[in-house]
């Protein structure tokens, strides 16, 4: 499973990347205004940033709703650097714009997915990964996993080459229970990864064998 991090904090990034597991990154239009990033050349400044620290694919979302508008704004961002993959609103318009980058070779994600027919439609579309939000339905008490669920039962039933991407990882246990159904990648926060770190065995563990080891030498 590859790991993202969902965030535009470069420090968060850069922290993940050092750690040697990072394979990519996602952004919004929310994650850029908490950091501060605001205004067309100050967010495309800033993919260009998270680039240079990653080697993976970094996503970046159209904020227009419109076909021919996002058409614009998706081949801007794309000639923007190679890692570039577009991420485009599951809307109609946003389903027809998949379709033609699908058709011109550039990737996309297909972001703000909720149900198994709007990954049904984002795969027939040509997306390069869908982003299904378990956090969010876990925040209205429908079950973000089992979506995640449908979607990988839909994707094998029929080859689709699109990859899942779990988005609105929360926690630890997202991440781990993605991984057991077989999400092909997840995106979380910095401490959905080093959450996977910790176990107090481990930590007893260690202290233990440091201590006998001070003790024979
Ligand atoms: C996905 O690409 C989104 O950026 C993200 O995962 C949304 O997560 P949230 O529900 O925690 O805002």
């Amino acid at each position: 499973m590859k790991f993202f991090i969902d965030t535009a904090n470069l420090d968060q990034i850069k922290e993940a990347q050092d750690l040697g597991v990072l394979d990519g990154v996602t952004t919004n239009p929310s994650l850029m205004a908490k950091e501060g990033i605001t205004g067309k050349e100050n967010i495309v400044n800033h993919y260009k940033k998270i680039c240079e620290i990653v080697t993976g694919d970094v996503s970046a979302e159209v904020i227009a709703t419109d076909y021919e508008g996002i058409i614009k704004e998706g081949e801007e961002l794309a000639k923007l650097h190679d890692q570039i993959i577009v991420k485009v609103p599951m809307i109609k318009d946003g389903v027809k714009a998949i379709k033609y980058f699908s058709d011109k070779g550039i990737k996309t994600n297909c972001t703000l997915v909720f149900s198994a027919g709007q990954a049904l439609l984002a795969a027939k579309a040509g997306a390069t990964y869908v982003s299904p939000f378990i956090g969010r339905l876990d925040d209205i008490s429908t079950d973000g996993l089992n979506l995640i669920a449908e979607i990988r039962m839909i994707y094998d039933n029929y080859g689709f080459s699109t990859q899942i991407l779990a988005a609105s990882v929360r926690h630890t246990m997202h991440v781990i229970d993605c991984a057991k159904i077989g999400a092909d990648v997840m995106t979380g926060p910095l401490s959905s990864i080093e959450g996977l770190l910790k176990h107090p065995l481990t930590d007893i563990g260690l202290a233990k064998f440091l201590a006998d080891y001070k003790k024979g030498n």
